[in-house]
Parts: structure tokens; sequence; C-alpha cells
């Protein structure tokens, strides 16, 4: 029987309540498609943090690398200042563990949820592909006369050819396979950031014309870009974007598939350690209530079967959500679904 080591870090707030539902239907599906989760428990988080001062030991990586994949619950403590966590644990991981893809579908499961007049869940059903390793987020830059009158801050937004170049190529393959319309989009911002987004549709156009003729370009600056996830979200089928505009986007997108509640998304490293966690956050006012969502942790959970190679599972978790979605839930907001955390778990559980 196959067998995958996975890596679990709850983290804080809601995250373990999430992911232990998560781990639930993951349990479900290893019994009916006949395979084995083993699951290795970190502490990391804000908690750890406040007890011992150190944000994530220096093994870490080294260690999770020997896992194909993470569980994520959320990382964020309202008594750690911002910023402290997210760059010292989430985007830490995200670099050592060269987890360059981050992979956001947006999928409508019921219109009830679409805050969008008119739209279903066939207008809304596209990917985003979000570089994860690179631009605003390195931490290139510095203050010049910090404090002073003179102050200067620059934030630089690194773009590499190799690591635009991956990203497209992931994005491009992602496309073929999805074998929807076939259609690319990179969302950008050519006419002001004339260096950043040269090299990128540059990039696009190259290695799309020579190795992916079978799928249509096109392109959207970044700004129309979320003009059209509100009026013709049907335009898009696979999005190709940099890290800060794939982080401001995927907020917009999350939306208009219903929520917080139910958007989740995958740290990709194809050849190496993947993360996979609700895109919410910690959700520190409903910790411990009862009340939060744990379909986004689901849905994570999903996308991680997907990327170990068990497709059937994985769809066969998609399938049951969709059903637990339209048929039980009033809503997919935290405290207004009809049923606690661990009811939804175990209707999924139950569904599959
Ligand atoms: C996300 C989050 C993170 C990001 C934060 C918490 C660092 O907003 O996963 O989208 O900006 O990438
Ligand atoms: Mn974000």
């Amino acid at each position: 029987m196959k067998s995958y080591d996975i890596a679990v870090i709850g983290g804080d707030g809601t995250g373990p309540e999430v992911v232990q539902e998560a781990i639930k239907v993951l349990e479900a599906a290893t019994r009916k498609f006949s395979f084995r989760l083993n699951y290795t428990h970190y502490d990391f988080g804000g908690a750890r943090y406040l007890r011992t001062h150190e944000v994530l030991p220096d093994s870490a990586a080294a260690e999770l690398r020997k896992f194909p994949a993470i569980l994520l619950g959320a990382i964020g403590h309202p008594e750690v200042k911002p910023g402290i966590l997210e760059k010292g644990i989430l985007l830490r991981l995200r670099f050592e563990l060269e987890q360059y893809i981050n992979l956001r579908p947006v999928k409508l499961y019921d219109e009830r949820f679409c805050p969008l007049k008119d739209k279903k869940p066939a207008d809304v059903d596209f990917v985003v592909v979000r570089e994860n390793n690179e631009g605003l987020y390195t931490g290139a830059g510095g203050f010049v006369f910090k404090g002073t009158a003179n102050e200067v801050a620059v934030q630089e937004s690194i773009n590499t050819r190799r690591g635009v170049e991956r990203c497209l190529r992931y994005a491009f393959e992602y496309t073929r396979r999805r074998n929807k319309a076939k259609k690319l989009t990179l969302s950008g911002k050519t006419n002001v950031l004339t260096y950043a987004f040269d090299l990128w549709e540059r990039a696009f156009h190259e290695v799309g014309a020579r190795d992916y003729p079978d799928i249509t370009r096109d392109y959207a600056h970044v700004d129309a870009t979320t003009m059209w996830f509100v009026k013709n979200p049907e335009w898009f089928d696979v999005i190709v974007t940099d890290n800060m505009f794939g982080d401001i986007i995927t907020d917009l997108g999350a939306m208009i598939q219903g929520g917080m509640g139910i958007a989740a998304g995958g740290n990709i490293n194809p050849a190496g350690t993947s993360m996979f966690e609700p895109i919410g956050g910690s959700a520190p006012k409903y910790t411990g209530q009862g009340v939060i969502n744990p379909l986004a942790a689901i849905c994570a959970g999903q996308l991680m079967l997907d990327f170990l190679g068990e497709r059937t599972a994985a769809e066969a978790i998609e399938t049951a959500v969709i059903g637990v979605v339209r048929q039980k839930l009033k809503s997919l907001a935290a405290g207004k679904m009809g049923y606690s955390t661990t009811q939804v778990g175990d209707l999924v559980a139950a569904a599959l």
C-alpha cells in the first residue's frame, strides 16, 4: 500500500481546529482509496515563539525537507508583532523549501455564496499561479537615514529570468493538464513596471511560442484583472503573475468563490516539499469556539493529495465538499454555517 509522510503544522488561532478536520477527511479518503498518510506534528507558531523566543529553529527546513508535503493551519498571533511570524515561518519555509509556486484555485461551488450578481459556478472557475519566491517578497532593500526627516525606504522587486521562467513553465504545464479553455493570462503592469514586467512578458511569449503552441496566451494589467474578476470572471482559465500581485488578486478571488472559509492554496516545489494551507489566516476571534469553517483546510488537503499523485482521492474530496456546500451549509462564513467546525468535517467525511 502506498504511504506518504506528512508534516503537520497546526499553527496559530483556528489553525489546529481546521487541520484536525482536514485530517479527518484525509483519513476517510485513505480508507476508501487504500493508501496511507503518516503524520508528524510540529508546534511552530506564535505560542511556541512566545515560550521559546525562537521563531523557527534553523534545523526546521532541513527536517521538513524529508517530507513530500506539509499541511499548515495558520500562522499569526495577536500577541506577536505583525510580520515576525509571517516572515519567520511562512515566508521562510516558502523560500528555504523553494516552493516557487503558489497555486490558488478560484472555484465557486454554489451560486448562493457568490457576491457577484448572476454569476454561476461555471462562471467562476479559474486558477491563479502566483510566483512565490521572488518579487517584492525577498526582503531586498533597506533604509537610509532611518528615523530622520531625510529618511529613505527602498523595497526592491527581484525578478530573475530563471525564477520567472520556471514559474511560467509551471503555469503553461498546469494549463495544459487542466485542459479547459487552454488559455493562460499573464497579469502584470507592463505600462508602468517597464523592467520587471518587460522581462515577464518577453519570457512569457518566448517560452509559450516555443514550447506551448497549444496554449493561448493572453495579457491583462493587474488593475484591469481585478475589474474582470468582478465583471467577467468567466474570461479566465489560468492566470500567472508575480508574488505581490498574486497575493492581492487571490484575496479578491477568494471572495468571489465564496470567501475565506473555502479558499485554499498550495505552496509548491514541483520536485521537493510542498506546503498546503487554507488562505484565510488564524482568525483569533473565532479560536476555540468550534465555529470556523474547516472547508478551506479540507480543500488544502485535497490539493495535497493531488500533488502527491492521489488524483482520484483528491477528486472525491472535492465532490464531497461540493455536495456538503450545496446541500447542507447555510453559509460559508464562520458561525453561520448551520453546523459546527467538527460537524462540517463529519459531513464531508461521511459524504466520501
Ligand atoms: C498569503 C498571506 C501571506 C502573503 C502573508 C501572511 C505573509 O497574505 O498567503 O497570501 O502575503 O503571502
Ligand atoms: Mn495574502
